[in-house]
C-alpha cells in the first residue's frame, strides 16, 4: 500500500492508475478508523480496482471551540487497518500542503447546509464541501463512498456533484452499528461506560419512531413521532440538539410519513462529545 503525503504525488499516482485503465474509488475520512470506515473500504473495493483512503483532519470544517485539536489521531494504526482491507493508497496531506498559503476559496451548498447540523455548526458544511471538492480534483475517483450516518453531509455531497459536474458516482453506505445499537463514530471512544449507556437513547429513539409508524403508518404524523422521541431523549438526560423528520434526499421536513422519511437526531452526550444518528421510518421494499 502506498502512503502519499503530497498533492504532486497523489496526482502522479492516480494518473498512472487511470492510464492503466484502472477504476478508482475514494473513501474520504478524518482517520481514527473504526469498523464503519472499514466497511466503506470493503464496499469501495468491490466496485473498483484501486481504493484510495484519504486521512485528513480538515481544519476548515471545525468551528471555534470545536474538537479539532482533540480529534483522535492514530496514523500508524490507520495505515495498518487500511492495508488489511486491500486499500491501494492512503493519502495523508498536512493542512499546509492541502490548502497552501492564502487559500481563499469556499464551496458552499447553500440551501442544504442550512438547518440540522448546519444550525449548531455554522460554516461546517462549507468546510466539508470545499475539502471533498479538492479531494475529488486530486484523486479523480470514478466513485466515492460515504457513510449514511452523516445524512446531511451525504445530501450535500450528492448536490455538489450534480451542481459542479464532478464525474464521480456517490455511494451511500448503510450505518454500521455496535451490537448495542450505537452508530459507530470516531468520537465514541471518548464516552465512559455510563455516557455510552445514555448515548443509546439516539438508537432507542429511532426504535420508538419506527414502532409508531409500523403500528399505523397512515395515521401517525411527524409531530406525534417527535413528541415521543423528545420524551425518550429527555428521559435519558442527554442535551438534544435537534430531532427532525425529513425527506432523506431534500432534507425538507415531512409531516406525513413516506418511504423517504428519516428521523435525524443530534445530541450532546457530554460537554465535548456530540453525536448524530438517523434511521428510516419505513423499511425499504
Ligand atoms: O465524514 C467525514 O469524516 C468528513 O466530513 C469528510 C467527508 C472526510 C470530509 O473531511
Amino acid at each position: 500500500m502506498k502512503i502519499v503525503f503530497t498533492l504532486a504525488e497523489i496526482r502522479k499516482t492516480v494518473d498512472s492508475w487511470r492510464a492503466a485503465g484502472e477504476r478508482l474509488a475514494l473513501v474520504p475520512t478524518m482517520g481514527c478508523l473504526h469498523p464503519g470506515h472499514l466497511a466503506l473500504m470493503r464496499a469501495a473495493r468491490r466496485q473498483a480496482d484501486k481504493v484510495i483512503v484519504s486521512i485528513f483532519v480538515n481544519p476548515m470544517q471545525f468551528g471555534p471551540g470545536e474538537d479539532f485539536d482533540a480529534y483522535p489521531r492514530q496514523f500508524a494504526d490507520d495505515c495498518r487497518l487500511a492495508a488489511e482491507q486491500g486499500v491501494a493508497a492512503v493519502f495523508n496531506p498536512g493542512a499546509d500542503e492541502m490548502y497552501g498559503p492564502f487559500f481563499q476559496t469556499r464551496v458552499s451548498v447553500a440551501h442544504l447546509s442550512q438547518g440540522m447540523c448546519g444550525t449548531g455548526r455554522p460554516g461546517h458544511f462549507d468546510g466539508v464541501a470545499t475539502v471533498v471538492s479538492k479531494l475529488f480534483q486530486l484523486t479523480t475517483p470514478h466513485l466515492a463512498v460515504f457513510g449514511e450516518k452523516d445524512l446531511q453531509q451525504l445530501a450535500i455531497i450528492r448536490q455538489l456533484v450534480r451542481d459542479l459536474n464532478f464525474p464521480v458516482e456517490i455511494i451511500g453506505h448503510p450505518i454500521v452499528r455496535d451490537p448495542d445499537g450505537l452508530a459507530m463514530s470516531s468520537r465514541n471512544r471518548y464516552l465512559s461506560a455510563e455516557d455510552r449507556q445514555r448515548a443509546l437513547c439516539l438508537y432507542q429513539s429511532i426504535g420508538v419512531a419506527r414502532a409508531l409508524v409500523s403500528e399505523n403508518q397512515q395515521a401517525v404524523t411527524a409531530s406525534r413521532i417527535l413528541a415521543a422521541v423528545t420524551e425518550t431523549l429527555a428521559r435519558s438526560g442527554v442535551d438534544a440538539e435537534y430531532a427532525v423528520v425529513v425527506n432523506q434526499h431534500s432534507l425538507e421536513p415531512e409531516e406525513v410519513i413516506g418511504p423517504d422519511s428519516v428521523l435525524a437526531l443530534a445530541a450532546r452526550i457530554t460537554r465535548t462529545v456530540r453525536l448524530i444518528d438517523n434511521g428510516r421510518l419505513i423499511d425499504e421494499e
